[in-house]
């Protein structure tokens, strides 16, 4: 079923261990990736209007979602492009720390998704760092973030996990493309984040993938596939 009528379209991008998880069993933040990884990443976000994350990554990370690398910046600014994609962030609780570097960089529009289930004083709170969109607490949350998305004129969109917050997006069919990178640790452990968490799927209806591209880069492997579902 087609799902991008009134969405962007969607790219996920996650570095994984050879054994699949994203982190420890502490939910550490862990730089998994070389500089290969990190200049790949640099390069799918020159590509979008927007980087998701969800309120679990922030509260172990809290980084800001830039371009670290000039030289992809300055593309950046010929296309008369933001220096950075917009950050945005989703949390319906609004459960997160404010001292977090995400919130204070300078050079980045922040957007903070939603609901009412987040205290007053909070969104009031964090809307002196991000614009504050609160949604709904009936319906598709994700689905009405994306049409917001769309509504702003974001036509790619890239999202960075965590794992919770990406079986949300396949479980909505929002997923066009994902990139994982592949790389050479091994971190175990039956509660260690993956790439998709959640509650997962079955055997009756899981997302297949089309390969569109491996590569060795060092010790590396990068690996972009197409969601055949969408
Ligand atoms: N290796 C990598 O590439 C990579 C990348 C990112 C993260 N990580 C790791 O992933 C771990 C965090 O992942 P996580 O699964 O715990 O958290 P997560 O997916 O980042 O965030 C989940 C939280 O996002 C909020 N949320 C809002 N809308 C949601 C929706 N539609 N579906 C799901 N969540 C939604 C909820 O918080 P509220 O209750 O506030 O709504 C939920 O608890 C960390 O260990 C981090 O280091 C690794």
């Amino acid at each position: 079923m087609l799902k991008s009528a009134l969405r962007p379209y969607v790219i996920m991008n996650m570095a994984m261990s050879a054994d699949g998880k994203i982190s420890t069993h502490r939910r550490e933040q862990i730089t998994l990736g070389s500089k290969n990884d990190r200049y790949m990443m640099d390069v799918l976000r020159s590509r979008v209007d927007a980087v998701i994350i969800g309120a679990g990554t922030l509260r172990v990370d809290g980084h800001p979602l830039i371009i670290r690398d000039p030289k992809i910046r300055r593309l950046r600014e010929k296309r008369r492009l933001t220096l950075h994609p917009v950050n945005v962030l989703l949390s319906r609780s609004l459960g997160i720390p404010i001292r977090r570097p995400f919130f204070k960089h300078p050079d980045t529009q922040k957007i903070l998704y939603t609901t009412k289930t987040a205290r007053e004083n909070e969104r009031k709170r964090f809307a002196k760092y991000a614009e504050v969109i609160v949604l709904p607490r009936r319906g598709s949350f994700l689905g009405r973030v994306l049409e917001d998305l769309h509504g702003r004129g974001f036509e790619r969109i890239l999202v960075e996990g965590g794992g919770a917050l990406n079986f949300s997006f396949f479980k909505g069919g929002y997923v066009n493309e994902i990139y994982l990178t592949v790389t050479p640790r091994i971190i175990g452990g039956a509660h260690a984040p993956t790439v998709v968490d959640g509650a997962g799927f079955l055997k009756a209806f899981h997302p297949t993938l089309a390969l569109i591209s491996a590569k060795k880069v060092g010790q590396e492997v990068f690996l972009r596939y197409r969601v055949r579902n969408n």
